[in-house]
């Protein structure tokens, strides 16, 4: 832990890192030249700002030698999202073509500071060190994303801001934010106010309180503009036509039987869903899309279609009648329908469309649209049978270690749910794996997804989350693949370190 290797321990590992010899030395962030990339280098000096502990710092705050510089130049020549960054004594330089590039170097670069700090304080030493080295770095997988369930638990724009920053540490460019369910729905939609007033809380049916939350617009506009700093995108969902108890228990015309609803305080699959006779959802759709529209740059919308029930559909006059009209023979090919239709609504605002694998149940009449993104998570055949079919896919099965409400080891001490995903099984997903040539080419990438029924504090999410999210990013990372489980477990000893630095509660085992 205390000689890096020749790898310098970064995780995920680098394409490429040739170590010089000799260090930089660091007492502050390194003093930013004026050049391109500004805006990257304002995010780093920030956070590396607070990583220098305990009287190093000049009263300015910058590096006390007066010597270190930060030089970013533009390399039309590197890959969107590629860098190429060389310590030398003095002088950072980060070289890249785009904006997510220099962000990526500056990342890497922190995680070397973080590391020389750590050292400082262990050691008793003056000044950070870094060692001088040459480090050439391109990702594997244009989507490398983490998933967070708001829905199960409430979680603080603080607490989101805390773990998309951490995210970013590690190459992470995805943030897919799991903002409604039956527990809960959290951001405001225009026209439709008893979502906050009434489906962002429910009973605590143990304690009787009152459980939930509500993101502002601001809060939303402030955590994407967080986000788009650190170029994370921000894919929003909003989880249709089931798991809408949220929704119903705010608006109960919009379900088959008109209810009485309650915002669910039980965790499972419900039977009551949007009603697929009533034009209403659509309306609703509308709205909800606009506000997601307003509220995200970003051009994909998650519509989930995950685990819906038929029963009501069957039961229901209005569903029976909208079966006949459409020509369809079971209830259950409505929800194809449904999401023709859904995917429409969103391409007439220019945006795509992604769902959970079930949305690829789909009928000969209203086949799944072609432009539709599949999210496989019962599994990898879901992804198998999209890419077949031609669609694009992010795979982020279950029964690879994906599942981050799993729990880490069958320990009956860990936290978790359902399963489990060790770090190895999460280190091994290989996204394009069973796939070659076309096929392979429609895997965008991955995901590490934290249902959060059973996580009722941002601490018990850290835990979670890390250091299984730090294997799942070099998973996606390293174009010619991870490096190997031994080799990251080792780099893993000094990456705990900089986990620390940053605050974070993680499963030590490995
Ligand atoms: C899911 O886990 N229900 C997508
Ligand atoms: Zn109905």
């Amino acid at each position: 832990m205390n000689t890096p290797g020749p790898d310098l321990d970064l995780v995920p590992k680098p394409s490429a890192v040739r170590v010089k010899g000799g260090v930089l030395r660091l007492s502050g962030p390194p003093a930013a030249e004026s050049g391109p990339f500004a805006a990257e280098c304002g995010v780093f000096e920030e956070q590396i700002r607070g990583c220098f502990h305990g009287g190093v710092l000049s009263p300015q705050g910058t590096n006390a030698e007066g010597g270190a510089r930060l030089r970013c130049v533009h390399d039309g020549a590197l890959a969107e999202e590629a860098y190429r960054l060389n310590i030398e004594d003095g002088l950072v330089t980060v070289a890249a073509s785009s904006g997510s590039g220099a962000y990526h170097g500056l990342q890497t670069l922190r995680q070397l500071i973080l590391s020389g700090e750590e050292k400082r304080l262990r050691s008793g030493g003056d000044v950070a060190e870094i060692p001088r080295a040459e480090i050439e770095d391109a990702p594997r997988f244009p989507w490398r994303g983490f998933m967070l369930d708001c829905s199960r638990h409430f979680f603080s724009a603080a607490f989101i801001r805390k773990i998309i920053d951490a995210l970013s540490l590690h190459h992470i460019n995805r943030f897919h934010w799991h903002l409604t369910d039956d527990q809960g729905w959290r951001f405001p939609v225009p026209g439709y106010p008893l979502l906050a007033e009434t489906g962002s809380r429910r009973k605590d049916l143990r304690s009787g309180r009152s459980e939930g939350g509500f993101y502002t617009v601001q809060e939303i506009r402030d955590i994407v503009r967080f986000a788009s700093l650190r170029h994370v995108e921000i894919v929003p969902e909003a989880d249709l036509p089931g798991h809408t108890l949220s929704v119903l228990a705010s608006y109960p015309a919009l379900g088959c039987t008109g209810g009485p609803y309650e915002v669910e305080d039980r965790f499972g699959i419900f039977e009551d869903v949007l009603c697929a006779g009533n034009d209403g959802i659509f309306d609703f759709a509308a709205a909800v899309f606009g506000a997601l529209a307003d509220l995200f740059p970003s051009r994909r919308v998650h519509i989930g279609g995950d685990e819906v029930l038929f029963n009501r559909w069957e039961a229901c006059p209005k569903c029976r009648k909208r079966l006949a009209e459409t020509g369809l023979s079971s209830p259950r090919e409505l929800q194809s329908w449904i999401t023709s239709r859904l995917a429409a609504m969103l391409a007439e605002r220019g945006k795509i469309p992604i769902g959970w694998d079930e949305i690829l149940e789909d009928s000969p009449r209203f086949p799944l649209p072609e432009e539709a993104v599949i999210m496989s998570w019962r599994g990898r055949e879901g992804g198998l049978e999209a890419a077949r079919r031609g669609r694009r896919v992010i795979m982020s099965p279950n029964t690879e270690g994906c599942y981050l409400d799993y729990k880490h080891s069958e320990d009956p001490g860990e936290p978790g749910q359902l399963g489990i995903s060790s770090l190895k099984a999460i280190y091994g997903m290989n996204p394009a794996g069973g796939m070659d040539g076309k096929e392979a080419d429609l895997i965008l990438g991955g995901q590490g997804n934290l249902w959060t029924e059973l996580v009722y504090a941002g601490r018990i999410a850290e835990y979670m989350i890390f250091p299984r999210i730090s294997a799942l990013a070099e998973a996606l990372w390293n174009p010619g693949g991870p490096a190997g489980f031994e080799d990251f477990t080792r780099r893993l000893s000094a990456h705990r370190a900089r986990l620390d630095a940053l605050d974070l509660l993680y499963y030590r085992g490995t």
